[in-house]
Order: structure tokens, then C-alpha cells, then sequence
């Protein structure tokens, strides 16, 4: 640790509605920073959030190299400060998603640093209550002012944090998804597994459009045949079909490897499930459905931890799972995950972080 820290000197603390949170509407008082320039990354500082000069040339408004990561700190239940969940994962998906948008890596223990000082500083912004917590988005962008179509030869590496609630107001209630085979959100070759700006730009026609038509989000199929599962949302995707957990793979390069699926799938080989991460076809879940064998469906992410899916829609046949209810695995993966997060339940696998303060 050791960060230079340049405090701010007045709060927002007191700007926020702490009834009305809702997801990513509030900023905590500092930032973590640091820049890459002459072939390196400078050691990192801790400032004040707020405005930031710019130059209408800076490439990443341009061309987007840009990348990003979300994770979360909890208040613990016993009063003695808060859990970083899986920081770790994050920080090493960070680099690869880097690596696949020519961003130079960062190095992952002074990340953990940053993060961890952050929260210690700003840690009155960490809600109290269950089922909130504080979200922290790590940035990384091209900072260069040019316009050739090239990899900038500067950067910047921000971490913010907000005082969120749950992600959908619908909180873990289950939605109606709508399955798309007019957009896609990646293909094979392109950005899929990589957290960066293009996939979540090219997710929002198709979320407007299926806003429109009464539903929460898309279902996402490949990009060439239109037929192969890849994500819902911003979230991946697993489905209960006969007593089996199936979920796409992540070796056709188009799914982003998801800290939250990690997890569900650590802890559903733990329970003794069947666990499948392989290819599944929306036919498959189709005919699954017709024979009474499509048990649940749900979305795993760090913003919503899981987000059950009562109604599918897919070329106007509607497939209502578990009637519109949660499931009780949903249920169980969505209770034993948050409660390892606010330190109610053994953390065996050392996912958490511990930040005393
Ligand atoms: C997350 O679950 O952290 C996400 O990436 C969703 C989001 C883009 C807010």
C-alpha cells in the first residue's frame, strides 16, 4: 500500500438518497488512479472524484479501446468491516481483457492495493443494509489525442465506487426475456470475452427494442447460425434441465468468463449437481421446455448475483419456467452466495477480502 492520498475536501456523502439507491446513480468521494506513459504504468494515487479534463481528441471516444471490471464490497454482519468479493478475479480478467483490446496489463497485487485502500477510505459509503453494497468499476482507457485507427500509447487506470441497491428493480424477481435472432452481441473472433465498451454498445438497440415489447432483457444467440446460446443481458446464462446445470462454455471465445457463474459452478460441483459448461441450443432449451424438463433459468453477474428468468420468448412461443417463481436453486445459489459476501456464512474458499477500518 503507501498511496499518496489527496483527500477530498467536502463529501458527497450527504447528496445521496439512501432510501432510493437504486444501481450506479452515486459516487463515493475518491478514486484510485494511475497512468501508463513511456512503456510503463506509475505506481498509483488515491484523489478526489470529479471532473476530468479532456480534448476532443482523446482516441478512446473514438474507437473505444476500453475496458472494464465490477465488483463489490459488503458491510460484514459482525460489525468488523467489509468484504471485497473475489477482487482477485476480477483483477486478473482485467489483463485479459486487455490483452485482446492491446491494452498494457496492470499489475494485479497494486490494483488489489488500490481497491482495498479505497474502500477503507470511503468505507462510511458502504451501505448498511442487506442486499446493498458498494460497487466498484474499475476503467481502463486509451488516454491519447489522436486520430489514426491505433493502439494508444497512453492510458489511465480509474477506480470509482458506488453505494448501490439491486441491479434490476425487479430485485430477484423473475423477468421476462426476450431471445434474439435479429442482433447479436459478439461473435466468434471478435470481443465476446472481453469486458470492453463495443459488446455493451452493440447490446443496446436490441434492449430498447425488447423494452418496447414489455420484456427486462435479451437472450443472446451465436452470431452465425442464430441458434447457440451465448449470454442474457450483461449476464451468463444457466439452465436446470432435468436435474443437470447447463451452462454455455467459455472456449467459444464470444461469453465473458464471469466471476458470479465461477462461483455458482464451484459451488453447485460442491453440492454434488450435475454440472455441465458446454454448447446449448435454444432448440434444445426449446424442446426441453415441451417436455416438462426445463426446471429453471438464470442469469449469474456480479451486479445482480443471480436473476431468475420466468418467461423466455423465442419466435412467438412464451416459456414460462418454475411459473413465474424462483426456483429453489436460484434461491439457494442467490442466499448462500450473499451469505458468504456479508460474512453470515463460512467463507471456505477465501473469496473474500477482508478491509478492516
Ligand atoms: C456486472 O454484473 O458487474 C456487470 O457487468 C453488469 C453491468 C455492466 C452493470
Amino acid at each position: 500500500m503507501g498511496f499518496k492520498i489527496t483527500k477530498n475536501n467536502k463529501t458527497r456523502y450527504e447528496s445521496i438518497d439512501w432510501n432510493n439507491l437504486r444501481f450506479g446513480v452515486y459516487f463515493s468521494d475518491h478514486i484510485f488512479i494511475s497512468k501508463y506513459k513511456d512503456g510503463k504504468w506509475d505506481g498509483g494515487e488515491i484523489i478526489p472524484y470529479g471532473e476530468m479534463p479532456m480534448e476532443p481528441g482523446l482516441c478512446t471516444l473514438h474507437y473505444g479501446q476500453t475496458i472494464f471490471e465490477g465488483l463489490k464490497a459488503f458491510r460484514r454482519v459482525d460489525g468488523n468491516g467489509a468484504n471485497l468479493f473475489r477482487a482477485d478475479k476480477n483483477a486478473q480478467r482485467l489483463n485479459r481483457s486487455a490483452s485482446l483490446v492491446c491494452i498494457p496489463e496492470y499489475d494485479v497485487p497494486t490494483l488489489l492495493d488500490g481497491m482495498k485502500e479505497l474502500v477503507k477510505l470511503d468505507n462510511k459509503f458502504i451501505p448498511k443494509q442487506k442486499g446493498q453494497s458498494l460497487y466498484l468499476r474499475p476503467v481502463v482507457f486509451g488516454s491519447g489525442n489522436f486520430l489514426g485507427v491505433t493502439a494508444s500509447q497512453e492510458y489511465m487506470l480509474i477506480v470509482m465506487t458506488s453505494p448501490v441497491a439491486s441491479y434490476y428493480a425487479a430485485g430477484l424477481n423473475p423477468v421476462k426475456i426476450m431471445v434474439s435472432d435479429d442482433h447479436v452481441r459478439a461473435v466468434k473472433g471478435g470481443l465476446g470475452a472481453a469486458k470492453t465498451a463495443a459488446n455493451y454498445a452493440a447490446s443496446l438497440y436490441a434492449g430498447m427494442d425488447a423494452h418496447k415489447k414489455g420484456f427486462s432483457q435479451v437472450l443472446w444467440l451465436d452470431g452465425v447460425n442464430r441458434k447457440d446460446i451465448d449470454e442474457v443481458g450483461a449476464m451468463n446464462i444457466m439452465f436446470l434441465i432435468d436435474g443437470e446445470l447447463i451452462t454455455p462454455s467459455l472456449d467459444k471465445g464470444t461469453v465473458l468468463a464471469g466471476v458470479t457463474r465461477d462461483t455458482v459452478l464451484t459451488l453447485a460441483r460442491e453440492w454434488g449437481m450435475k454440472v455441465t459448461e458446454r454448447n446449448i441450443s435454444i432448440d434444445e432449451v426449446m424442446d426441453a421446455y415441451k417436455a416438462g424438463k426445463l426446471q429453471e433459468a438464470f442469469g449469474t453477474g456480479t451486479a445482480a448475483v443471480i436473476s431468475p428468468v420466468g418467461q423466455l420468448t423465442y419466435k412467438g412461443t412464451d416459456m414460462i419456467i418454475n411459473d413465474m417463481k424462483i426456483g429453489p436453486v436460484s434461491q439457494k445459489f442467490y442466499d448462500t452466495i450473499t451469505g458468504i459476501q456479508y460474512g453470515e456464512i463460512e467463507d471456505k474458499h477465501n473469496w473474500n477480502i477482508h478491509v478492516t477500518f
